[in-house]
């Protein structure tokens, strides 16, 4: 495999959750930066539409990641404008609890309760997003992930925003430079951050550990995606004769390729009596 397994400060259980909380909420600034929404609107109204499923269950959703911004767009598409969101994380986001509580009438709810993305049994229903998420998990977790959604029926949409392309060699050498980069990037990216608190102020600009574990995160995220061949690798011996499988480049409206996409879904029965 090209995936090699790094450890993120996010992944540990005893890092502070305002510091997760503040990494979750710059990563949704970059999305905004990048225009990550209308791509994925596309591709998840495309399942919703042909899956004729109305409700989407978010794994991993941090501070709720483009998501929100990807339901507004949704909610503008045919067919689609009763569709619900449910998001959820192993480390649910206290603020993100707070704004996304139903009370907007936005059809948008974030679990209090953890929900651990390895432990599909007892998902709920509706089509599952993992945005950004799924090189979080080890590939055996991430066969099982695949696995349960095979034999569930359901349909699963993957998303990564960067391709794992780069040399290994190339991403050792160039690491102290793109770290920097992003420790800069950070000091620029955190005035858009919503909500901004004090907390992120204070760990961004006068005891910088936010920029250093973002910038450490976001390197350590990019060998640690799963590659094309590598989702071939874990699709293998799964059974294809009742769901399909597709992967591939999500486009944005210039032609442009923004990330990856897996895309499961269950066979549509044929009823017709032929
Ligand atoms: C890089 S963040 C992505 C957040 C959001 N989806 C986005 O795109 O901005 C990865 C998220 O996965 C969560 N996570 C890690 N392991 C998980 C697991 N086993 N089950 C559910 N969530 C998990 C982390 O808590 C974190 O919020």
């Amino acid at each position: 495999m090209k995936r090699i397994q790094l450890f993120e400060f996010e992944d540990f259980s005893w890092f502070p959750s305002g510091l997760r909380n503040g990494m979750t909420n710059l990563i949704a600034v970059l999305h905004r930066m990048m225009g990550i929404s209308e791509v994925l609107a596309d591709c998840i109204g495309e399942v919703l539409q042909e899956q004729q499923v109305s409700r989407i269950v978010d794994l991993g959703s941090g501070s709720g990641g483009p998501m929100p911004e990807v339901l507004k767009i949704i909610h503008e598409k045919k067919e689609l404008e009763n569709v619900e969101l449910l998001l959820t994380d192993l480390y649910p986001n206290p603020h993100a609890i707070k704004k996304f509580d139903r009370s907007e009438g936005d059809k948008i709810s974030y679990s209090e309760s953890p929900v651990d993305a390895k432990d599909l049994k007892n998902a709920p229903d509706g089509l599952l997003t993992m945005i950004n998420s799924f090189h979080h998990m080890r590939p055996k977790e991430a066969r099982e992930i695949l696995a349960s959604a095979t034999e569930r029926g359901q349909s699963i949409l993957i998303y990564e925003m960067v391709e794992n392309k780069m040399p290994l060699f190339l991403w050792w050498l160039l690491l102290p430079l793109s770290l920097t980069i992003l420790i800069i990037m950070v000091f620029f990216m955190t005035p858009f951050v919503k909500p901004l608190t004090w907390r992120q102020i204070f760990f961004t600009y006068l005891l910088p550990v936010i920029p250093i574990c973002y910038a450490w995160d976001g390197q350590a995220s990019m060998p640690r995606i799963y590659a094309l061949k590598d989702i071939d690798l874990l699709l293998e011996g799964l059974p294809t004769d009742k769901y399909v499988w597709e992967q591939g480049y999500p486009l944005k409206k210039n032609g442009k390729k923004l990330g990856t996409y897996l895309k499961g879904t269950p066979l549509k029965q044929n009823f017709s009596g032929s």
